[in-house]
């Protein structure tokens, strides 16, 4: 069994806020656990004095929340305490992390889950973003969200359905019915297609390049920005690829834009490539690279290009531990 919190404030005791602030409330820790209705042992509520004209645990009731144990109860008052507020408590079967919900005004009383720090780092294939992410996500205790993963699963997608990437209906098509999920086990990114653990399949060359394609689409961005707002704006993440700052998180307060010549870029991936087992040569990889580069910076909707904002590391001499503290040393002095 476990225990989730949350809670909300209203600005006017009326019956009306009452009713929509605990259903908006319950529906939100649903939403946030992954709850069955069928889950729910028991919902406690308390609330503060100056809340007189609806009881939460009625509330409960009619949203919908009615066949498991409710209570309400009275709060002492306590002097400077937040006003108008609604807790809760709920008990529920199941063995996960509870996500506990603190809405409005209520979010100031657990600032250290309600307050969402969002690092937006963009630049070219190579400039070593995907590396570096993972080690300041790991630093600062937040998650990597590498959103290049979700383009490339568009384009496994493509390849498994034979789909030409310069089709646009064809590839419409496909992004409309497109099943894709990002989860983390034990912090690592995990990229689901059609519930198909496709992580490392979206690492190959052709995906890579096909990947560039297809993200230049409109439909495509749309879709897979939505995404990543939706996850960007109720967690701690560093989010890399080439137009985070710039569209994704336009008002994000930490952008950084990292480069590196195509001959460096090349090389490391070259290197890495070659350790897990590719037969490509430095010259393609060089090749490969000069062409993403063209495409996703030539590309009309949302090229990559630094936001104007950002700070820009050149990774052309440094080592990844130097790009690393630049970065966590860049967070620290706008914290
Ligand atoms: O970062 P990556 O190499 O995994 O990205 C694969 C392709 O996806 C890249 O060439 C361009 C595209 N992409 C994009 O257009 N916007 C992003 N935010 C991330 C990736």
């Amino acid at each position: 069994m476990k225990a989730i919190r949350g809670a909300t404030t209203v600005s006017c005791d009326t019956p009306e806020q009452i009713k929509e602030a605990v259903k908006e409330l319950l529906n939100g820790i649903v939403k946030a656990n992954n709850l069955e209705h069928g889950q729910i042992i028991c919902i406690m509520f308390s609330n503060t004095g100056d809340l007189k004209s609806f009881y939460p645990a009625k509330a409960a009731r009619e949203a919908g929340f009615a066949s498991c144990a409710l209570y309400s109860s009275l709060e002492p008052e306590i002097d400077g305490a937040l006003e108008k507020c609604i807790r809760v408590m709920m008990l529920v079967d199941g063995d996960f992390v509870p996500e506990h919900v603190y809405l409005n005004e209520a979010k100031n009383l657990r600032k250290d889950i309600t307050s969402v720090l969002n690092v937006a780092v963009d630049g070219p294939a190579g400039s070593g973003k995907s590396t570096v992410c993972k080690k300041v996500a790991e630093s600062l205790g937040i998650l990597y969200l590498d959103t290049g993963a979700m383009y490339r699963a568009l384009a496994l997608k493509c390849v498994r359905e034979n789909g030409d990437y310069a089709d646009k209906d064809a590839v419409k098509h496909i992004t409309n019915k497109l099943n894709l999920k990002v989860e983390y086990k034990d912090g690592k990114q995990i990229t689901l297609l059609d519930g198909e653990d496709v992580s490392d399949q979206i690492r190959t060359p052709q995906v890579s390049l096909l990947a560039s394609y297809v993200s230049a689409y409109s439909f495509v961005r749309t879709k897979m920005v939505a995404l990543q707002r939706e996850i960007a704006q109720k967690t701690s993440c560093i989010l890399d690829g080439r137009d985070i700052g710039t569209n994704v998180l336009p008002k994000c307060k930490f952008k950084f834009y990292l480069t590196a010549s195509p001959e460096v870029r090349a090389k490391r991936r070259y290197e890495e490539d070659k350790l897990k087992g590719s037969k490509q040569t430095l010259e393609e990889v060089l090749k490969e690279i000069n062409e993403r580069d063209f495409q996703d910076k030539n590309r009309a909707v949302a090229p990559l290009k630094q936001a104007s904002d950002a700070v820009v590391i050149d990774t052309s001499e440094m080592s990844i531990d130097a790009v690393v503290n630049e970065i966590i040393g860049k967070i620290h002095e706008k914290i």
